[in-house]
């Protein structure tokens, strides 16, 4: 593709040159040429109302470096494009106060709340039980909310809910929705439209299907794969999304859009906004159910999740006179569907060994349709759960244990994996007999064990276990692990059982290229596998041979050793090797070096216990020492604190706050060398009061601490 500057200083796009036939210096060069173009487009678009390259030609040009960069990824550039698309990812999104809040809604789940409802509204306004009131009922899609403010007529900006009153930014992921116009005619001068962004159910499936097919994560449901897809830093993950916009609100206006909500939403119909077809008005709750059931009726047909019915005010002067609660309206009412129930045939209980040896009971059932989900496996937790009974020995469902060949009732709420409600008993074969908890390991034969105070049987087999050796190799490229491009569960999965590739550890990964180039394993010849694609993993991999401590750390799957406890304890001994020292020396001798481990924020006796026999096991310790010849573990980043006014101090944030999340403002002040604490105390050297800071504010004042706003915080740590 090549793109030049016309006579007006546009810069089109031309040709395409397939990105296969590239030499090296001409990947190099046209990189270049992108950066350049890229960086200049990001920014006319950001000032200017006309920026030089149309949103497809930017998309395009963006495509284009990607892939270049994937098949060279030797010629990436310190300054690549695709390092810039919005904010850095730790910075997040940009905050925006909504000038109108994002309320939620209050809750009915019968016809008596529903009657409640009508009657407070009625008592609020002062109108006779007889005189007729309109409503509207639509349906309450499952998916998230969405504010688009445009003004003249152009959208501006585009925000989610956050937390009512401040939202995050995310213009750019709303613009490549299909349904979300970017300009609008006769227009108020200022308009918001606030609706739910969603996936419908064939674009779910479709999107699983590819996802799985590249090895990348499957969603567990629309709702989380849409609100994952807007929330990109990454816009073009978001414009590969299938994401849809249902209109049913708005926000600040500079004129009404009509009298009536049938009216104003018939507006944004007019405006190019899709507004759900199944609305009506009605008058009695007689006809509020009714339409509610009809709805509920068509549930499983609609082709999107909906998770109840909405009933508002249909007057927009009442609904004015009605106005809010703290985070309600008075005018509106959800009434929610009830929580999917169906019974099925429990055909087995399979156990999965997970990545620790944990053993997990799951249901598997005869296939049953719940709510339009068939569901054919719910989880059984562990042991006591199939008993019957929760981790402190209180009876649940009535002390009911499950057995194979029982009649169960499957729960499905929202999200939330499928799960038995209750067995019917008058249907238990006399011949079932109570599951006992196999003490072996399915997978490898090793023994189960259940330790004192853990709900959990654990296979002791470690390494020997196959079951366990896949899933700590998932785990470990797993994306906040070694994230490594194009190896995912299913590569993983066929690259441990195929003999030739016997990738059975992580060491096994980074010699792959070398054998395969030694005609060892050929990975080209095997399915859904060609030349270019075996190149273009080989390349991935190579690309993570440089980790750093904290990422390599977390990665090895050690027991009760997180992300975040990972990074602090690489954070501590900065060095892989001076670490390594220090964990055997904590082994061996329990003395200072056991102390300085537990010393760590974070790290406790059970972590501690947990990564010192890690290392100290002969068979973990060679993977280990295998897998890190292979690598060049990168220092852990020592947090910048030459100059920072916070270095060494406690900081504790409160109230909210308006530029950035409280997770980023922990991060930022931790990397000036802060401390972040959730309390205050006589320890405590500053406390951040957003807006609303209460409770703890007030204690701060009472202990002498010195208190300031976010914009002093910001003015403070600014220059650094
Ligand atoms: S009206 C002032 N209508 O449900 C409140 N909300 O549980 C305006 N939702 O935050 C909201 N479908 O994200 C409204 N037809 C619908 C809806 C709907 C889904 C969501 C919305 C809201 C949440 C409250």
């Amino acid at each position: 593709m090549t793109y030049e500057r016309s006579t007006k200083g546009l810069i089109t796009v031309a040709q395409n040159r397939a990105v296969n036939k590239l030499t090296l210096e001409e990947a190099s060069t046209e990189l270049a040429r992108l950066a350049d173009v890229l960086a200049r487009a990001n920014i006319d678009y950001h000032q200017k109302d006309a920026p030089f390259l149309s949103d497809s030609d930017y998309d395009a040009l963006r495509i284009r470096n990607h892939e270049i960069e994937v098949r060279f990824p030797q010629m990436k550039r310190g300054d690549s494009p695709s390092e810039k698309i919005g904010a850095p990812l730790s910075e997040g999104f940009a905050k925006i106060v909504h000038a109108v809040p994002m309320l939620s809604l209050a809750n009915a789940f019968n016809k008596a709340d529903v009657s409640d409802f009508d009657e407070r509204i009625r008592r609020y306004l002062g109108l006779k039980q007889d005189l007729s009131l309109s409503y509207t009922v639509e349906p309450k899609i499952d998916g998230l909310s969405l504010s688009l403010r445009y003004e003249q007529g152009r959208l501006v900006h585009a925000a989610t809910r956050g937390d009512g009153q401040v939202g995050e930014n995310v213009t750019e992921n709303a613009k490549t929705i299909g349904n979300i116009p970017h300009v609008i005619a006769n227009a108020p001068e200022i308009l918001e439209v606030r609706g739910e962004v969603y996936i419908g159910h064939s674009d779910f499936a479709d999107l699983n299907e590819r996802q799985s097919i590249e090895g990348s994560k499957v969603f567990a449901n629309p709702r989380n794969a849409a609100a994952g897809a807007l929330r990109q830093i990454d816009v073009r993950v978001t414009a590969e999304r299938p994401l849809q916009f249902f209109a049913y609100a708005w926000g600040e206006l500079s004129e009404p859009l009509g009298n009536t909500q049938t009216e104003a939403v018939a507006r944004l119909a007019a405006f190019g906004f899709q507004i759900n077809s199944l609305t009506e008005t009605c008058q009695t709750i007689e006809s509020l159910l009714a339409h509610y059931n009809n709805i509920e009726a068509q549930r499983a047909s609609l082709g999107y999740d909906i998770d109840g019915v909405v009933y508002k005010v249909n007057d927009l002067g009442y609904q004015r006179r009605l106005g809010f609660r703290s985070t309600t309206p008075r005018w509106a009412v959800a009434h929610k569907f009830p929580a999917e129930l169906a019974w099925t045939y429990l055909e087995a209980i399979d156990i999965q060994v997970g990545r620790t040896g944990a053993l997990s009971p799951v249901a598997r059932l005869k296939p049953v349709t719940v709510g339009g989900v068939v569901v054919s496996n719910a989880t059984l937790h562990n042991e006591d759960y199939i008993l019957g009974r929760d981790s402190n020995g209180s009876a649940i469902r009535d002390g009911k244990d499950i057995r194979i060949s029982d009649w169960v009732q499957i729960y499905r709420a929202g999200d939330v994996i499928p799960k038995i409600a209750d067995v019917d008993l008058s249907k238990r074969k006399v011949e079932a007999e109570a599951f006992v908890f196999p003490s072996s390991c399915p997978e490898c034969g090793s023994i189960a064990a259940r330790e004192e105070g853990d709900a959990v049987w654990r296979c002791v087999g470690g390494f020997i276990c196959p079951a366990q050796g896949v899933e700590r190799l998932k785990h470990f490229v797993s994306r906040k692990a070694f994230d490594i491009d194009g190896l995912g569960t299913k590569q993983i999965e066929m690259f441990f059982y195929d003999d030739a590739l016997a990738v059975k550890e992580p060491a096994d990964i980074f010699t792959l290229a070398k054998r395969d180039t030694q005609n060892l394993t050929s990975l080209k010849n095997r399915d859904g596998w060609g030349e270019r694609s075996a190149a273009n993993l080989f390349a991935a991999i190579e690309e993570r041979r440089n980790i750093g401590f904290g990422r390599l750390l977390f990665a090895l799957g050690i027991r009760h050793v997180g992300e975040a406890a990972a990074n602090l304890i690489a954070t501590h001994y900065t060095n892989w090797d001076e670490f390594v020292l220090a964990i055997d020396e904590a082994f061996t001798s329990k003395g200072a070096e056991w102390g300085t481990l537990l010393a760590i924020e974070g790290v406790g006796e059970v972590m501690a216990t947990s990564l010192v026999s890690a290392f100290a096991s002969p068979l973990e310790r060679r993977a280990i020492n295998r897998l890190v010849t292979q690598l060049e573990v990168r220092d852990a980043e020592v947090p910048k604190i030459e100059g920072s006014p916070v270095a060494g101090k406690t900081v504790v944030f409160t109230g909210s706050l308006k530029k950035m999340s409280r997770a980023e403002a922990k991060a930022r002040a931790e990397n000036l060398g802060a401390k972040v604490a959730g309390s205050i105390s006589t320890k405590t050297d500053l406390v951040v009061a957003g807006i609303g800071a209460g409770s703890k504010a007030k204690k701060a004042q009472d202990l002498g601490i010195a208190i300031i706003d976010e914009d002093d915080w910001f003015q403070m740590i600014e220059a650094l």
